[in-house]
């Protein structure tokens, strides 16, 4: 008998969601292919976890991760209250939950491209339709098409990946207002930009907000995603999600990192520093790189020159890890690049002056 006949046709027929890779720690990897945060969290969270590993682990962590949701209201402001805010484990299983909440087999989920690939994945898995209708020139949201779209989730990512760009929040708020289906606003990257959206929560409660504790508080590795809604819409998720969802260590991490909330601000800043020197220095070695928000930029290698994927090999082999996305023709000539420590950037430039100078007396 061949058991893969029982699996759902939508699965056997959908490309699963590949992440970025995740090479083995060795002491001379730079790794800037999966936009972690290349520095530990704060001393004071970090003394946090030390001491959160050291729990009795016989009971099951709170379900609900009621003391992240209260802290996460007082930290973030602009009314919130804990009904309105659902802890996931990553921001990818807020997603999760959004599928399962509102999509049915047959229905569409539209987002602006090119975007975050895992979207797809995850309507696909529901047995749902996906499209995504192209940024406007120069980035702006293309609002009209996407409320006559037919979607019944819009997905939104602010500032948006791989691009770094950003909408204006003003577009935003006409999307909720005009769109007659749930917004999403991933803000997974929104501590390195100006300004965020929870301030149009309030009025439009066809929204939801999700962040990750990923990128701006490095903690990546533990698995912290926090979603903002209309209560209503809240008690669904309940539902759907698994029921303990966030590991004990886990949510006295989250709750560390928002106790400190603070103490992060300088990581922040030395972040957006670092963009904007290696978004200068790219410049001036003839690569494309337009303003992010985020911390990454996607840079656009030099033509005429080898294309992108030679230079993803080229790094690659000198121990650099960058991303390239090669099933979106929009990216085919582009590298997203993490922003990483000094030293890395250093090492990074240094590398592509020394490819550029190789090719250069060798070709
Ligand atoms: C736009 C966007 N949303 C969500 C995520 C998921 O983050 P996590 O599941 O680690 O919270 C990512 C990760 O790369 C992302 O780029």
């Amino acid at each position: 008998m061949d058991p893969t006949c029982f699996i759902r046709p939508n699965v056997a027929a959908m490309t699963g969601y590949v992440p970025g890779e995740q090479p083995a720690p060795t002491r001379n990897l730079i790794k800037l292919n999966t936009n972690e945060n290349p520095q530990e969290p704060p001393p004071r969270v970090k003394k946090a976890l030390e001491e959160a590993m050291d729990i009795s682990c016989r009971r099951y962590p709170d379900p609900s991760a009621t003391a992240v949701r209260e802290l996460a209201c007082r930290v973030y402001g602009h009314r919130l209250t804990p009904e309105q805010v659902i802890v996931g484990n990553g921001s990818d299983d807020l997603l999760t939950m959004i599928m399962r909440t509102f999509i049915d087999p047959g229905e569409l989920v539209v987002a602006p491209g090119p975007t975050y690939s895992l979207y797809e994945a995850l309507t696909r898995l529901q047995g749902g339709n996906y499209r995504d209708i192209p940024w406007n020139e120069g980035g702006g949201l293309p609002v009209a098409a996407l409320v006559t779209s037919g979607a019944k989730v819009i997905l939104v990512v602010r500032p948006n990946a791989p691009t770094g760009h950003v909408v204006d929040l003003e577009d935003v708020a006409r999307l909720c207002r005009e769109f007659r289906g749930i917004v999403v606003l991933d803000e997974a990257y929104v501590d390195f930009a100006e300004e965020h959206g929870l301030g149009l929560l309030h009025n439009h409660p066809n929204l939801i907000i999700i962040r990750t504790f990923s990128k701006s508080m490095a903690m990546a590795a533990l698995r912290i995603g926090l979603g903002f809604m209309d209560p209503r819409l809240a008690m669904a998720f309940h539902k759907v999600r698994d029921s303990y969802n966030i590991n004990a260590i886990s949510q006295l991490a989250a709750r560390a990192a928002l106790e400190h909330h603070a103490d992060y601000q300088p990581l922040w800043q030395a972040i957006k520093e670092q963009r904007h020197r290696l978004t200068k220095a790219l410049r001036h070695r003839r690569f494309t790189v337009p303003d992010s928000q985020a911390n990454f930029i996607l840079a656009q290698v030099p033509t005429p020159g080898p294309d992108a994927t030679w230079w993803l090999a080229q790094l690659k082999e000198r121990g650099i890890y960058v991303r390239y996305f090669p099933n979106d023709p929009r990216l085919s000539n582009k590298l997203r690049i993490t922003i990483g420590q000094p030293s890395e950037i250093d090492q990074l430039l240094a590398a592509i002056d020394q490819l550029a100078t190789t090719r250069q007396t060798t070709g």
